[in-house]
């Protein structure tokens, strides 16, 4: 069987270069990206088992945008902006929690049902009469895809997450990823970086040997990346049975059972699919993940993730699960270092710019992909911060 699926070539003479640098540190970029890139692609909010009951609720901030993910007392998971209709405080404060049968607006009290309709104001008499649904929590636009909760902010160029991903949706198929469970809730941590940095080294396995000797370790000589087509990435690997140098890497490979619901090819596969603009889930036999990354300035970004795992797992595949975490723990450390010291070049007056291996080519394929939503970057010049604005937009009506 051919485990590449996408299907992208790296082609003979591709340019080498990414992105300039001074699109990692440019304000007046950022706003670009969050409108281009951020509010309108596809963001993970979480999994349906992170609210398995009507009243459950999580809610996540991207780039200034508040969302609110609710089930209803039919079941049905609903995505709203986090903003009261009365004077826009947050409707519910927390990451993640439970509401009983309504949702009481922490500010004077206006109440929503968790169909997101008004249920009524507090005091109504002062106000004139409020029509439920013109006054109800404004609606974001949510799929449901094997499991993930996926919103947007705005309507954009990505068509339905099912068709998104359809490319590698019969692979992923074979892991029951609805029905997992949460492993240990929704992380986050900051980094002092701009979020391009941390997807720049995400995007390639170049790095692997060199700086992540656990994963090396683990599965090195079997890595290969394929880059983004249509939005998609993937990176496929097969764990080496005998690995054995680090602590975790030589348990995992001696705990870990095999997965007898995977096919005989997937039981030993670490699987990567990258989703543009920020979004992973990885497949491990054991687990499924996601993470992604925010930018909250042009330095610094807000990583966040979450691991499930299987309603039967056994004990081993439960330790093998923590040996997972445990060698994904210390590869985040180790990108973190990695993405700080490439970033910080940027401000340089030395710094050339980037010159890829073929090896690369997801970087390359990563930046195309931010380049068709925002021209201005193909300027190997930084343009005049208050003229990036309408620059981008006289580029985009070219294109
Ligand atoms: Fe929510 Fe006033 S802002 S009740």
């Amino acid at each position: 069987m051919n485990p590449h699926m996408l299907n992208v070539a790296v082609p003979h003479d591709w340019d080498r270069r990414g992105l300039p640098g001074w699109a990692y540190h440019s304000p007046a970029l950022l706003e670009l990206e969050k409108e281009f890139v951020f509010r309108n692609h596809w963001q993970i909010a979480g999994h349906i088992s992170d609210v398995p009951n009507p009243g459950d609720y999580l809610t996540m901030d991207v780039v200034g945008e508040r969302a609110l993910i609710v089930r209803g007392k039919d079941g049905v998971v609903r995505g709203f902006h986090n903003i009261c209709r009365h004077r826009g405080s947050r409707v519910v404060a927390e990451d993640q929690g439970n509401c009983k049968n309504a949702l009481v607006c922490p500010f004077h009290g206006w109440v929503y049902n968790l169909d997101g309709t008004l249920r009524g104001a507090a005091r109504p008499r002062t106000f004139p009469e409020l029509d439920k649904e013109e006054f109800g929590l404004m609606q974001l636009d949510l799929e449901v895809w094997m499991g993930f909760i996926f919103i947007r902010f705005h309507p954009g160029p990505q068509p339905s997450v099912a068709e998104l991903m359809s490319p590698v949706a019969a692979e992923i198929a074979h892991y029951d990823v609805a029905n997992m469970l949460p492993s240990w809730g929704i992380w986050t941590q900051t980094s002092p970086v701009n979020w391009k940095s941390v997807r720049d080294v995400d995007n390639e396995g170049y790095h692997v040997a060199m700086a992540h000797p656990a994963l090396q370790d683990l599965y090195g000589a079997t890595y290969f990346d394929e880059p983004f087509l249509n939005g998609v990435s993937r990176s496929f690997a097969t764990y080496n049975p005998h690995a054995g140098r680090r602590w975790s890497v030589r348990n995992y490979v001696k705990i870990g059972p095999e997965q007898q619901r995977l096919p005989e090819h997937l039981r030993k596969a670490w699987i990567y699919y990258g989703i543009f603009p920020n979004n992973v889930i990885t497949l491990t036999p054991e687990t499924v993940q996601f993470y992604q990354e925010f930018p909250l300035s042009t330095g610094e970004t807000v990583l966040r993730g979450a691991i499930y795992r299987y309603a039967d797992e056994s004990r081993e595949q439960a330790a093998a699960r923590y040996l997972a975490y445990r060698i994904d723990r210390d590869t985040m450390a180790e990108d973190v270092q990695l993405s700080v010291w490439s970033n910080e070049s940027m401000l340089s007056q030395s710094f050339s710019g980037f010159y890829l291996s073929d090896l690369e080519y997801g970087v390359r394929t990563h930046h195309d992909h931010l380049r068709n939503m925002i021209p201005v970057l193909n300027l190997e010049s930084a343009p005049d911060e208050k003229d990036m604005a309408s620059l981008n937009t006289a580029l985009r009506s070219h294109t």
